[in-house]
């Protein structure tokens, strides 16, 4: 016979279970959810938690059959809230098209964030801003170039070690991709006469293994000044000029010998060490020395204007190329090149005020 205890927690149970059974039809919104599941399942005052605790007043023999029942209402609560869980979730994404619909114009605009430039487009912009004043031109040319442009017709013998593939990434057996904005002189004289007065940033290329100082793309700016009566004297001025406009009036530069096949006399421009002053022999910008390489430059050798039907007698030039990624690297304090390529935002947004 049936304790009476055990009838009576019958009794409630299943007035439990029809609650569950109706809330499994009527619930529509995922807080009504969340007080059903406190109601059934919180650990200290829900429904089962509760009926545990009214184990204890039931009668020895009967407490197996009513702690069986005790629990399948816990899994009886358990899968219905997933079943709602589940409905609510699947109703959701129509919820959602409805909102599209009829936007809620009291709530705050969506921002979205300005794009911005590079900071090596910015660096690269300041440069150009120079010359641009001084009235030179910008030109560009291709990328991937013949081994005449970039090397033939600027005078590079046909032994010379910067064929050799280390250096250089071939695409094909006469194609390459440029390994310097160079060539790109020899595509401007060929279609323009004297007086020629530009400018040549991009992309170069050359079969590097990245590290901090190194990767195989980067950037470089080129210069060109083709006229009568052009001599050292313009090339000196005209840098010493540009390099104190970035980098201060004060900045001491100096002009080393150096040896180019497409200039002649060639010359490496250093400029003093930013970072330290010249004063610091461990410096790990300039390596102790005090100074800073950063462009080739030199008059532009006969034999290159011979090579693009100017006559040398008549015209003569100066030309220089200077990494625009070293430049700005030591502009701006930057130690590793890679920071460049990474895009990383965090980076990248440290410039964009400049
Ligand atoms: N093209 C050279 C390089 O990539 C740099 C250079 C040196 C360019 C002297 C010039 C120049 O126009 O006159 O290393």
């Amino acid at each position: 016979m049936p304790s009476p205890n055990l009838d009576e927690l019958k009794a409630r149970i299943e007035a439990h279970s029809r609650r569950l059974t109706e809330a499994l039809e009527q619930i529509r919104d995922p807080r009504s959810l969340e007080e059903l599941r406190n109601e059934f399942l919180s650990r200290k005052r829900g429904v089962v938690t509760l009926l545990f605790e009214d184990l204890k007043t039931v009668d020895a023999e009967a407490k197996r059959e009513a702690g069986r029942l005790v629990n399948a209402l816990k899994t009886e609560a358990q899968s219905v809230l997933d079943a709602i869980a589940a409905r609510l979730a699947e109703a959701a994404p129509a919820a959602k098209a409805g909102a599209d619909s009829a936007p809620d114009p009291t709530l705050p605009g969506e921002r979205r964030p300005y794009g911005a430039a590079h900071p090596l487009r910015l660096f690269q912009r300041e440069i150009e801003k120079i010359f641009l004043d001084m009235g030179f031109a910008i030109e560009d040319g291709p990328e991937i170039e013949t081994d005449f442009y970039n090397f033939g017709a600027l005078n590079f013998p046909p032994n010379h070690p910067a064929r050799d593939q280390w250096d250089t990434l071939y695409v094909g057996d006469d194609l390459m991709l440029r390994t310097h904005t160079s060539p790109v002189q020899i595509r401007v004289m060929e279609k323009r006469r004297p007086p020629i007065r530009i400018i040549i940033p991009g992309k170069v290329f050359r079969k590097e293994t990245p590290d901090p100082t190194h990767a195989a793309m980067f950037f470089q700016m080129e210069g060109l000044v083709v006229d009568e009566g052009v001599t050292f004297a313009h090339l000196k001025g005209t840098l010493e000029y540009v390099l104190k406009r970035l980098f201060g009036e004060k900045t001491k530069v100096r002009f080393r010998p150096s040896y180019f096949p497409f200039t002649e006399p060639s010359a490496e421009v250093d400029i003093e060490c930013l970072q330290c002053g010249q004063k610091d022999p461990a410096c790990r910008v300039c390596g102790g020395t005090g100074w800073k390489e950063i462009l080739g430059s030199g008059l532009v050798d006969p034999q290159v204007f011979k090579n693009v039907n100017i006559d040398p007698e008549r015209y003569s030039g100066w030309a220089f190329g200077m990494g625009i990624d070293r430049l700005a690297m030591f502009s701006l304090g930057i130690p590793d090149i890679r920071y460049f390529y990474e895009n990383d935002l965090r980076f990248n947004r440290q410039f964009t005020l400049r």
